[in-house]
């Protein structure tokens, strides 16, 4: 299995450019099979979990030309495309579930068995499914108390329907659903995430008329046909995130390019109260860790615009450093503190009460051998393996390899004293 070798770096310094969105590019792919047009779609990340998307598109019959390199995908799903999700991709990224909307679209029909839970929680579906009963589809129960879902829809018809929470996923699967239903569907309590925005945008580029999107009411009213458009995808908030960690701990100072501060309000707000100095200029984001001491601050997950959970790993190895105590409260997923374990492998002495961790933190680590639990607690262990006394061993970073594109590579450039040994 391959891994990484992290040493002690000392404080980074230089340059990183941002990717594109992983969150942003993977419903965008979904909505390619609403349209026999061809679909362009630029600033895509080279990332696992887009190559299974891809093969995911292939697999129903649409034609994708993959430029990774170039981070450039061309989508043309024309013609007869199949029902089916084959279930060796489904559980290889559960964000297979964002085809459901726009197959039940196109086929009339959707197949998917669900992978059923991961690392971070069991991950339900109770929303998608509410929304596309409440446009009309019919979801066979037989099925899905195997795990299966079968929804079957002759036509979808625009509808009202609240959110019991506000689901990234189930608010993405219905809007794409609701983009050619007949007549209005307003969505309520929906997520206001950056990456619905940046759908609703490249929809609405489509033909699609959707009013609302990044509010807590997204309103869409059905269309007869979408287009194919070129589409740009925003930079990729989390990498963005990770990489301003990355300076603060390591005492470090970073510009970051092309991110967009609207994005992290919460994170930029949460380094600055513990001491990282941050400063937007024209070239990009300016974070500065070598300025003051890095003190401790408390932290809760919320949905957008709230502190993201996909952070909550990333901050938490600053805060084991941070001098003085912390508390971190995850309320998104039932089950995000994975990567506990890890860091109090590496000396970080935290416990964890439910839904709260409590971080003693000013802890000088030790290098040790750790896990990625998952994407973002992956990127986390390789954060304290650079200011941890030694070397830290990472394994299963096909974790890492989903989310961050030559995240290895962007932290060598700034300085990190960090290589990949493949098997
Ligand atoms: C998206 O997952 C992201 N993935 C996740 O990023 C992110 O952590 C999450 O949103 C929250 O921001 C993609 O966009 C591909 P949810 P999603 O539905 O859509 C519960 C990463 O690291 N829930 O908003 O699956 C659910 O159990 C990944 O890039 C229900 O209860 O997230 C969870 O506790 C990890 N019923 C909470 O909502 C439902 O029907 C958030 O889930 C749906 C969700």
């Amino acid at each position: 299995m391959a891994k990484l070798i992290v040493r002690n770096s000392g404080p980074l310094h230089g340059e990183v450019k941002i990717s594109g969105s992983k969150n942003a590019v993977l419903p965008i792919l979904a909505a390619t099979l609403l349209t026999e047009d061809e679909c362009i779609i630029q600033d895509a990340p080279a990332l696992r979990d887009v190559e299974v998307m891809n093969q995911l598109l292939m697999s129903l019959g649409a034609k994708v030309e993959s430029d990774l390199e170039n981070n450039i995908v061309k989508v043309k799903a024309e013609g007869e495309i199949s029902c089916e999700a084959p279930f060796e991709l489904v559980k290889m990224m559960r964000a297979s579930i964002l085809v459901l909307g726009a197959l039940l679209l196109r086929s009339g029909r959707a197949l998917i068995h669900l992978p059923g839970g991961c690392a971070i929680g069991e991950r339900p579906i109770e929303l998608h499914l509410k929304g596309l009963r409440a446009l009309g589809a019919e979801i066979n129960e037989q099925s899905l108390a195997k795990g299966i879902v079968d929804a079957k829809a002759d036509k979808l018809t625009g509808s009202t329907i609240y959110l019991d929470f506000p689901s990234v996923g189930a608010t993405e699967v219905i809007i794409m659903a609701a983009t050619l239903a007949e007549g209005t569907t307003v969505l309520e309590n929906a997520a206001q995430e950056p990456e619905i925005v940046d759908l609703a945008n490249y929809l609405n580029k489509m033909g699609a008329r959707i009013k609302g999107a990044g509010t807590d009411t997204v309103k869409i009213e059905g269309v007869d046909k979408l287009h194919g458009v070129d589409h740009h995808v925003i930079p990729d908030r989390i990498e963005a995130g990770t990489f301003m960690v990355s300076a603060a701990i390591t005492k470090g100072r970073v510009l970051v390019k092309n991110m967009l501060p609207d994005h992290l309000k919460a994170v930029i707000a949460k380094l600055r109260e513990c001491g990282v100095v941050i400063e937007n200029t024209d070239e990009g984001v300016i974070v500065d860790g070598s300025q003051n001491t890095i003190v401790s601050t408390d932290i809760k997950t919320l949905p957008y615009p709230g502190f993201p959970t996909d952070m909550q790993s990333p901050f938490m190895a600053l805060l084991t450093v941070a001098k003085g105590p912390s508390v971190v409260m995850e309320t998104v997923f039932e089950n995000r503190f994975m990567h506990v374990a890890e860091f109090n492998r590496m000396g970080a002495n935290i416990r964890t009460e439910g839904k709260c961790a409590i971080i003693p933190g000013g802890r000088q680590l030790h290098g040790a051998p750790v896990i990625a639990t998952d994407l973002r607690a992956g990127a986390s262990v390789v954060l304290t393996g650079l200011v941890a006394d030694g070397t830290t061993e990472v394994s299963q970073i096909y974790h890492i390899d989903r989310g961050y594109e030559h995240f290895v590579e962007k932290l060598k450039a700034l300085g990190a004293d960090i290589e990949r040994i493949d098997d």
